[in-house]
């Protein structure tokens, strides 16, 4: 199903006053355990960018339901509003770069990365909390196969192959409409991140810097916003929690920096393909291959 971008946004429009509900110009696409939500909560601090709550996953799953309904999920907005939605599950959904595309080729496109150790370690320690398979499984056993070799059909492992995944991004959208946002630094440094997303997409720096502070107690970053109550906002128990379900099996997996690990035998292997896709630029690794 194709839909044209003049389609979509001159017929059927939901009125409100001069505010009306329209198709996302920025959308974050990923990564699974990357720092979305936070990203997300972040640049809705900015004045003029607006988001629906929940995840919209019209892309991936909902899109025969057409844009019609995906516009209907969306925020009121005023034209010189933006509207920003965030499914992490597009990143790794083959043929959803082209159904974006379709709605619109100059859609602004984020891509939060983070060492993909840590978040397979974070993922396998949601998927633990959601109970289900996985409950009885160690980490080792689903990033490893019975031989010692990566399980590169394990979602978790997978789901870190940023290159593979980048691929068909950068074949249908090129570089200049993606950027990506360092995990990492969203949360070492995240009023840094924040200015390069808004120049990216085009607005000015408005997201203040008294917004984001760091909480010694939930060890994240939070908001504060003066004009709200509750003025304090840390993001809920599943963002930012220990990954104490992998910690004894994942001492020896953990990531000493982006490019050094520590000595293992066992896991070696899934290290080094791990650090195979975090060298330097992502963009100009492209190439590179993890199998
Ligand atoms: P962990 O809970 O494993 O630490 P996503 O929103 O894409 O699901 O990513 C969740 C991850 O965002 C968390 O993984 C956490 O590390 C990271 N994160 C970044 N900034 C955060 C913040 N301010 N508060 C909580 N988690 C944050």
């Amino acid at each position: 199903m194709q839909y044209s971008v003049s389609h979509a946004i001159y017929s059927n429009e939901i009125r409100k006053g001069q505010a009306v509900r329209r198709l996302p110009s920025v959308i974050i696409i990923g990564v699974k355990k990357c720092g979305t939500r936070a990203l997300l909560e972040y640049m809705k601090l900015h004045p003029a960018i607006k988001a629906p709550g929940p995840e919209p996953h019209f892309f991936d799953r909902n899109y025969h339901l057409g844009l019609d309904w995906y516009r209907s999920k969306m925020p009121l907005t005023y034209d010189d509003e933006i509207t920003v939605e965030k499914t992490p599950r597009y990143f790794v959904t083959p043929g959803v770069p082209e159904r974006i595309f379709n709605m619109s080729n100059v859609t602004k496109l984020l891509l939060v990365t983070r060492d993909p150790v840590v978040r397979a370690m974070s993922d396998f320690t949601q998927s633990v909390s959601k109970g289900g398979n996985s409950t009885k499984v160690s980490f080792t056993s689903r990033v490893l196969r019975r031989n010692g070799k990566v399980n590169t059909h394990s979602s978790i492992v997978e789901t870190g192959l940023y290159v593979k995944y980048m691929q068909q991004w950068l074949h249908i959208f090129g570089k200049k409409n993606i950027h990506l946002v360092s995990g990492e630094n969203l949360i070492n440094n995240p009023i840094e991140e924040l200015e390069k997303v808004q120049d990216f997409i085009g607005v000015e720096r408005k997201i203040n810097k008294s917004a984001i502070y760091f909480n010694a107690t939930r060890g994240f970053p939070c908001i504060y916003r003066r004009d709200k109550n509750p003025s304090h906002k840390c993001f809920g128990q599943t963002k930012g929690r220990s990954h104490i379900h992998c910690a004894t099996q994942l001492n020896d997996l953990r990531v000493d920096s982006h490019t050094s690990y520590e000595p293992s035998s066992s896991v070696s292997e899934f290290q080094n393909c791990m650090a195979d896709v975090l060298r330097s630029d992502l963009l100009q690794k492209i190439q590179t291959s993890c199998k």
